[in-house]
């Protein structure tokens, strides 16, 4: 894709809706946000911006001298560094542009996001990253979330109902509780031995651009018990067993690396296109701190970087966060 440019925003809070026990979906509206695709990414600062955080914060120092590193920024827990988070989708407004994310309070920066009222103020840098490729125009995109990985799913989603192409969501949660979408039972009709392979148009984020989905929980408390990767299996087995409609396909995964190295095997071993969306820690998302780097494999060993070596380092954040299965060596 073209790199659309990235920039600096302050955003006010349209809405923050809990999802469930530990997951919300923030609204952020921004005036005249570049263009975004699927896969691509924004860092939050988890600072207000009248807060003496990250955002203003001043460390006194004078060349030649050592910084004085005596007050907050070593005693308190603060988010120095902003936090990456996957888009969820995108409308465009009369007020501006609206963007979601939907985050799961596991520390400092996302409780405090979890904590965000209409009006409050965010801070943010994007968009960043590469984007995931639509599949052609025949095929059929599947897609497969674990917890945190579903959100680039849903924008996912909404492009390929912009663009009219098919897909298929698979959503993996531990259990109910933790499932960080909306389920219209209602609309299920399913005997419990078909709900591995049968997609439904239960789940709200998905039905609404027509993308049926499977769900799965680890314990059984919705949907397929088990791991998403042996639902994606067995319909894989099911519905596109061999040939023409694999040739269509693309698989797209995002979540725990456990889970997408097994989608990558599963795709590989069938010769299904593979792009995988990594969410490596990162701290500067834009190239510079090197933090995020991860192995992949080189078209043509001779060309440096690393020349004579089969391998060699890409960046996350700017390389990716989306690689073809076959690129990456975990
Ligand atoms: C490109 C990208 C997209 C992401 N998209 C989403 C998203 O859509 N929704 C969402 O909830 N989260 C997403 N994450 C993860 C999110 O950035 C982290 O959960 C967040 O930074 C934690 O911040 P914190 O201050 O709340 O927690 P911290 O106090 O910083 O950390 C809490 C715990 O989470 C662990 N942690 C922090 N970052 C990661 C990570 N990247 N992978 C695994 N463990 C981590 C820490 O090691 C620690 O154990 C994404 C990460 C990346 C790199
Ligand atoms: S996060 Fe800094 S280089 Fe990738």
């Amino acid at each position: 894709m073209d790199r659309s440019p990235r920039g600096q925003y302050l955003t006010t809070v349209r809405a923050n809706v809990p999802l469930c026990r530990e997951h919300f979906r923030l609204t952020l509206l921004v005036e005249d946000f570049p263009v975004s695709e699927p896969g691509q990414f924004i860092q939050i600062a988890c600072v207000g911006p009248d807060d003496n955080g990250p955002v203003d914060h001043v460390i006194e120092w004078s060349p030649g001298e050592r910084p004085i590193l005596e007050g907050a920024e070593l005693s308190a827990a603060m988010t120095m560094l902003r936090r990456p988070f996957s888009l969820a989708g995108r409308r465009e407004t009369i007020a501006g542009t609206e963007l979601d994310i939907i985050g799961r309070d596991v520390g400092l920066g996302t409780r405090w996001m979890s904590q965000l009222a209409p009006g409050d103020v965010v801070n943010i840098i994007g968009p960043l990253g590469n984007a995931f490729e639509l599949p052609p125009k025949d095929g059929i995109a599947l897609m497969v979330g674990g917890g945190v990985g579903i959100p680039p799913m849903i924008y996912l989603a909404e492009k390929l109902a912009q663009f009219g192409r098919k897909g298929v969501a698979f959503c993996g949660a531990t259990t109910l509780d933790l499932l960080s979408l909306t389920i219209n039972d209602a609309s299920m009709s399913l005997r419990s031995s078909d709900v591995a392979t049968t997609p439904q148009l239960n789940v709200v984020e998905f039905a609404a651009h027509g993308i049926p989905a499977i769900i799965t929980t680890d314990d059984g408390s919705y949907g397929a018990k088990g791991y998403v990767t042996g639902a994606l299996e067995q319909y894989l087995d099911a519905s596109l067993p061999d040939g023409t409609g694999r040739a269509g396909a693309v698989i797209y995964t995002c979540g725990p690396e456990l889970m997408m190295k097994r989608v990558a095997q599963i795709a590989l071993s069938r010769s299904i296109a593979c792009q995988i969306c990594v969410e490596r820690a990162m701290a500067c998302g834009m190239g510079t701190c090197q933090s995020c780097c991860i192995k992949v494999k080189k078209d043509d060993p001779q060309l440096p970087p690393l020349a004579g070596k089969d391998w060699c380092y890409r960046l996350a954040c700017t390389d990716g966060p989306v690689f073809a299965a076959e690129k990456l060596l975990w």
